[in-house]
C-alpha cells in the first residue's frame, strides 16, 4: 500500500485568561478548513490545537474569579472546546500545557538544552510587561510602553536561566535565505531581519523566580521555566517528543505549517527554529503570520478590555446565523496575511450575497427546476458543443486546479473561496442564459432541458465537493441530497460523475436571507443581555 503523504498543521495555543474571542476563532477556522481540505486530497492530516495555561496572567485571573489554578482552567478549556465543537472544529489533538506528559516533556527538552550548553544562568534586567509577559529593550518601547499592548511596563530584575539565542543570527538568516517557504507571507521575513536579527539578539530569558503558576525546573525548582520554552514545545510534546511513546511525533514531525498571527511571528521564526536547532531537530516546513482581524480598526486582543459594540461574541452568532456563514466571513473576508475589518453590516450582507443570494439561490432554484421538471431525477446529458456549456465546464474545472493551489501553495482560504465561488456565479448566470424554464416548455427541448440541468447538478456537486472543506454543514446537506457520502477531491476533478436515474433529495433554504435593519437591533439586544 502507497503511503499517504502526511500533513501536520497547527494553531497557536491560545491563552485562556479570558474567553476566546472572533479573533482566535479566526486562526482555528482557517486551520480547521486547510486540515479538512488536504483530507479530501487523501493526505494523511493531523491538526492540532490547544492551550497555553501557565504564567502570571493565569494565575491573576484565576485569582480574581475566586477560583484554583486549575478550577478555573477547566472552566475555560470545557468552554473553548464547546466553541470549537459550535464551529465545527475538527482538530486531531487538543494540548494543554498543564497536561503531564507536557509538564514532563518541556522540562526533559530544558535540561537537555542546559546540558548541551545552550542555557545558563545569569540575572535579568529589563522592562517586562506583565499582561503580555514579554521582556522588552528599550528601543523596542513605543513611547516608553509595550509596543504589543500599549501598557506601561515595569523594571524588573532576577535571578534567571538564559537560553543563548545570541548565536543563532546567521543562521537564521541563513535559514530564511536557503528555504524561502519557511516563513510566510514574504514581507515578514525583512521585518525578522530588520528588526530583530540585524540589529543583534539576545539572549533569552527562560525562567523565573518571581512566577510560581508554570513548568518547574526539575534540577533548580527556584526557578519556572518561563513562557515560550514551554509553549512553543506543544508543537512536539503534543505528539509524544519525550514521552514513552513517540509514534506520533515519528510519524508527523516536523510540522507542514504553524499558522500563527503576525503579533507572535518573532517567536516562532527566530525562537522557535533557534530552539530547535539547539536540540538538533527537524525544522517545521512553513511558519505563516496571519494578519489581524480588526475590530473598528482595533485587533481584538484578550488583553485589552474592548468595550467596542463589534465586540461580538461567536457563541452568540454561530446559533443565529450557523457555524458556516461565521466561518466563511473569517476565511472569505480578510485577505489571508493582511488585516482585515470585521463589521456586523459586513457580515449581514456577505450573508446575503454570497451564500444566500448566490449559492443558496443556484441550489434552491436548480433543485426545484429538478424537481418541477425532472420528478427530482437526475437527467442524462448529450455532449454538447454549446459555447455556454464549455465555458461553465471549463470555469468549473479551473475552479477545481485553483482552488487547490491556493490552498496548497498560498495557504489562502480566502482566495480559495473566491475560488469555488466562480463555479457558482458562473452556474447561476448559466441559468439566466439558458433559460430553462423556458426549456420545459417546449416538447422538442426535452433533451436539451436535461443536459442543462444535468451540467447545473455537477457544477454544484464539484463546488460543493471544494466548499466542504470551508462550510461543511451547508456542504453536508446539498451532498446528501446528491446521495454523495465519503466525497474526495479527485471527484471534483472529473465534471460528470453523478448517476443519471438516480433521485435527489429535499433541500430546504440554505441560508435565509438577513434582514439587516431588524436583525441588527435584535443582535445588539442580544450582546447587551450576554455583557
Ligand atoms: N499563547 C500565545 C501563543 C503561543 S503559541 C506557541 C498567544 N496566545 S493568545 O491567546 O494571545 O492568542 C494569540 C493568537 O490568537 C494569535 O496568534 C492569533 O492567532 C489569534 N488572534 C487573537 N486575536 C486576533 C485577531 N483579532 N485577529 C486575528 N487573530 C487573532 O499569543
Amino acid at each position: 500500500m502507497i503511503e499517504k503523504e502526511k500533513f501536520y498543521i497547527t494553531t497557536p495555543i491560545y491563552y485562556p485568561s479570558r474567553k476566546f474571542t472572533l479573533g482566535n476563532c479566526y486562526t482555528t477556522v482557517i486551520c480547521d478548513a486547510l486540515a479538512r481540505f488536504n483530507k479530501l486530497l487523501d493526505k494523511d492530516v493531523f491538526f492540532m490545537t490547544g492551550t497555553d495555561e501557565h504564567g502570571q496572567k493565569i494565575a491573576q485571573a484565576a485569582k480574581l474569579a475566586g477560583k484554583t489554578e486549575m478550577e478555573y482552567l477547566d472552566e475555560m478549556i470545557a468552554d473553548a472546546k464547546n466553541l470549537w465543537e459550535l464551529l465545527g472544529i475538527k482538530y486531531d489533538k487538543f494540548i494543554r500545557t498543564t497536561d503531564d506528559y507536557h509538564v514532563s516533556a518541556v522540562q526533559k527538552i530544558f535540561k537537555d538544552l542546559y546540558d548541551k550548553g545552550y542555557i545558563y544562568k545569569s540575572s535579568y534586567k529589563g522592562k517586562y510587561c506583565v499582561p503580555c509577559e514579554s521582556f522588552w529593550t528599550e528601543s523596542q518601547l513605543v513611547d516608553g510602553k509595550c509596543p504589543d499592548c500599549h501598557r506601561e511596563v515595569v523594571d524588573q530584575e532576577e535571578e534567571s536561566y538564559f537560553f543563548k539565542l545570541s548565536g543563532f543570527g546567521d543562521k537564521l538568516i541563513d535559514l530564511y535565505k536557503n528555504n524561502p517557504e519557511f516563513l510566510q507571507p514574504k514581507s515578514r521575513v525583512n521585518e525578522m531581519v530588520n528588526n530583530f536579527i540585524k540589529p543583534g539578539l539576545s539572549d533569552l530569558c527562560v525562567s523565573r523566580t518571581s512566577v510560581k503558576w508554570g513548568v518547574p525546573v526539575d534540577f533548580d525548582d527556584k526557578h519556572t521555566v518561563y513562557v515560550w520554552i514551554d509553549a512553543l514545545s506543544n508543537y512536539i510534546t503534543g505528539l509524544g517528543y519525550g514521552s514513552e511513546d513517540d509514534t506520533l511525533y515519528k510519524k508527523y514531525w516536523p510540522a507542514d505549517v504553524h499558522v500563527i498571527g503576525k503579533e507572535i511571528v518573532r517567536f516562532h521564526a527566530i525562537i522557535w527554529p533557534a530552539i530547535l536547532m539547539a536540540l538538533d531537530l527537524p525544522l517545521p516546513k512553513r511558519i505563516f503570520g496571519h494578519g489581524w482581524l480588526l475590530f473598528g480598526g482595533d485587533k481584538l486582543s484578550k488583553s485589552k478590555t474592548v468595550a467596542s459594540t463589534e465586540c461580538v461574541d461567536p457563541r452568540i452568532l454561530v446559533p443565529r446565523y450557523s457555524a458556516d456563514a461565521v466561518r466563511y466571513i473569517l476565511l472569505r473576508e480578510i485577505p489571508f496575511g493582511n488585516d482585515g475589518n470585521y463589521s456586523t453590516e459586513s457580515f449581514f450582507a456577505t450573508i446575503n450575497s454570497d451564500l444566500a443570494n448566490n449559492y443558496g439561490n443556484l441550489v434552491s432554484r436548480t433543485f426545484s427546476m429538478l424537481k418541477k421538471y425532472c420528478g427530482s431525477v437526475i437527467p442524462n446529458y448529450t455532449e454538447s458543443n454549446e459555447e455556454i456549456d464549455k465555458d461553465l465546464i471549463k470555469t468549473v474545472h479551473e475552479a477545481v486546479s485553483e482552488t487547490r493551489k491556493n490552498v496548497e501553495n498560498n495557504l489562502d482560504p480566502s482566495k480559495a473561496l473566491g475560488s469555488i465561488f466562480e463555479i457558482f456565479s458562473k452556474a447561476n448566470k448559466y441559468i439566466e442564459v439558458t433559460e430553462p424554464y423556458r426549456l420545459a416548455k417546449d416538447e422538442n427541448q426535452k433533451e436539451r432541458l436535461g443536459t442543462v440541468l444535468r451540467n447545473l447538478l455537477e457544477s454544484i456537486r464539484v463546488g460543493t465537493i471544494l466548499l466542504s472543506a470551508f462550510l461543511p454543514d451547508c456542504s453536508r446537506k446539498v451532498l446528501d441530497a446528491l446521495g454523495l457520502e465519503n466525497v474526495m477531491y479527485a471527484e471534483a476533478k472529473e465534471f460528470y460523475k453523478l448517476t443519471a436515474g438516480e433521485t435527489v433529495g429535499e433541500l430546504g433554504i440554505l441560508f435565509p436571507r438577513i434582514d439587516a435593519d431588524k436583525e441588527f437591533e435584535e443582535l445588539a439586544k442580544l450582546q447587551e443581555e450576554n455583557n
